[in-house]
């Protein structure tokens, strides 16, 4: 069958609640870690998005039994029978890099393809290699594979990350809670999936001090157990949504996360001009006047999260002046402003600067979703823009957002999901 599109007819008032889901870039790692103890670990508030459906089928190949009900799942990693995670399953999911710490601690040896770029950077590997090599991993290399193997177990050690990767800091965190002695983890990440894949490994036995700040310490234990965990609410996510309601005015209520994680996002949209009130469970935003131009730096957290660029430059692109979107994280993370181009938005590109200068309206147009975050962004673009936008390659959006298209229509934006078909009308959508 052919690919899913989905239709937007701009010009809709967005208001109401939603609810967020867990954490996309917690759960895929929580489901790595529980390969580090025999038995069955138990994860809740688990979005059903199609990432966890491939990360389920890389912690099965490795003989993990992972059982999903609802917005629950289960995972069975008593006997493992694998310690290689193929290509053809690393080559769907960056993120299938997370087994590599779990792997090398739990069985001393791991065979992980290698993950390869993606659209938005080169996403190295580097930092997670040296670090595990810093803990007495031996690495190999060959045909597309990194070969890991610990034949005389982990040795706890000082890490220094060149940089605050989240990647590597968590398969750090992963090996060394079964290493011998003590790990210091320095320029650590300080995201909040690291504090909740932290929270978890402690529910399993692990002794960890020191998550969210820059020094993480782990003192390695003998052996760990199953735990129970629920996954932290995604604050990237409800920072979609948040900017879904700025742009088409609210008052939207985005509910089931921590506005703590949000803080910076939260400072920009009141900079914007947009009203923003903060709730124990949530945040309801509203924006009254015409956007103010904001410029933004995208950092490592509590900085602006590179996560959220595309979405606040959707916003930026209907502001009454001109700012810079700065993207320091990603080395080419910009390919949603040429698609935002395409529905009349004035954006330049200059290295990792994008200078946006803000026009009076945006028109439908059939576009193409980038990767995850552009794709959403274009949608919430879609939601202001005159006329219909088609936005294809829709696949990108659902590997992080359950029922995206539900949840904007539930807010009253008229979209739609539909089989792709030949021909769509001038302003990008089917006659
Ligand atoms: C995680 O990716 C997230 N993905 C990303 O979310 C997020 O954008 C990113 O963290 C930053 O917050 C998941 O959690 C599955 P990094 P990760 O290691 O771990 C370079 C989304 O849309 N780097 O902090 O890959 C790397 O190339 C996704 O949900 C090295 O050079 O991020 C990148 O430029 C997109 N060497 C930068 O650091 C390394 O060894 C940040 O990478 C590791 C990383």
């Amino acid at each position: 069958m052919g690919s899913t599109v989905i239709e937007v007819r701009g010009g809709r008032a967005l208001h109401g609640e939603v609810r967020v889901e867990g954490a996309k870039n917690s759960v895929l790692k929580l489901m790595a870690a529980s390969l580090l103890a025999p038995g069955v670990s138990r994860i809740t508030n688990v979005p059903t998005i199609s990432d966890i459906g491939v990360m389920a089928e890389v912690i099965g190949g490795l003989g993990a039994l992972v059982v999903r009900s609802d917005h629950e799942l289960t995972v069975d990693a008593t006997t493992l029978t694998s310690f290689e995670a193929p290509y053809e399953m690393v080559s769907r999911m960056r993120a299938s890099i997370a087994v590599l710490g779990p792997l090398v601690a739990r069985l001393g040896q791991a065979k992980v393809a290698m993950p390869g770029g993606c659209n938005i950077g080169s996403r190295k590997i580097d930092m997670h290699i040296r670090g595990l090599q810093e803990l007495g991993v031996r690495i190999e290399f060959g045909h597309g594979y990194i070969h890991a193997t610990a034949p005389e177990g982990l040795k706890g050690a000082d890490v220094m990350l060149d940089f605050p990767s989240v990647g590597a800091t968590e398969n750090l965190l992963m090996a060394a809670v079964l290493a011998e002695g003590t790990t210091v983890i320095d320029n650590a990440a300080r995201e909040p999936e690291i504090a909740d894949l932290t929270a978890f490994l402690v529910g399993m036995g692990a002794d960890i001090q020191g998550a969210g700040s820059p020094t993480i310490t782990v003192t390695g234990v003998d052996a760990l157990h199953p735990v129970e965990h629920r996954v932290v609410g995604d604050r990237i996510e409800a920072g979609t949504f948040l900017v879904a309601g700025a742009l088409c005015g609210g008052p939207v209520t985005v509910r089931g996360f921590n506005p703590k994680h949000l803080e910076l996002v939260l400072t920009k949209l009141r900079a914007a001009g947009c009203e923003v009130i903060v709730l124990p469970d949530g945040v309801t935003i509203e924006r009254t006047s015409i956007a103010r131009p904001v410029d933004v730096q995208t950092l490592p957290y509590p900085g602006f999260p590179t996560d959220m660029q595309a979405q606040f430059m959707a916003l930026m692109a209907l502001s009454d002046g001109d700012c810079i979107i700065t993207e320091n994280v990603f080395e080419n993370r910009f390919m949603f402003a040429d698609e935002l181009v395409r529905m009349g938005a004035d954006v330049r590109i200059e290295a990792h600067h994008a200078i946006v200068k803000g026009v009076r309206g945006l028109s439908g147009a059939p576009v193409r979703s980038p990767d995850l975050r552009g794709g959403a962004a274009l949608v919430l673009a879609a939601l202001v823009a005159e006329g219909c936008t088609r936005i294809n390659d829709v696949h990108h959006i659902e590997r992080g957002y359950e029922r995206f298209v539900e949840k904007l229509a539930a807010l009253g934006a008229d979209i739609v999901m539909k089989a792709d078909t030949m021909g769509t009308a001038s302003d990008g959508c089917e006659e």
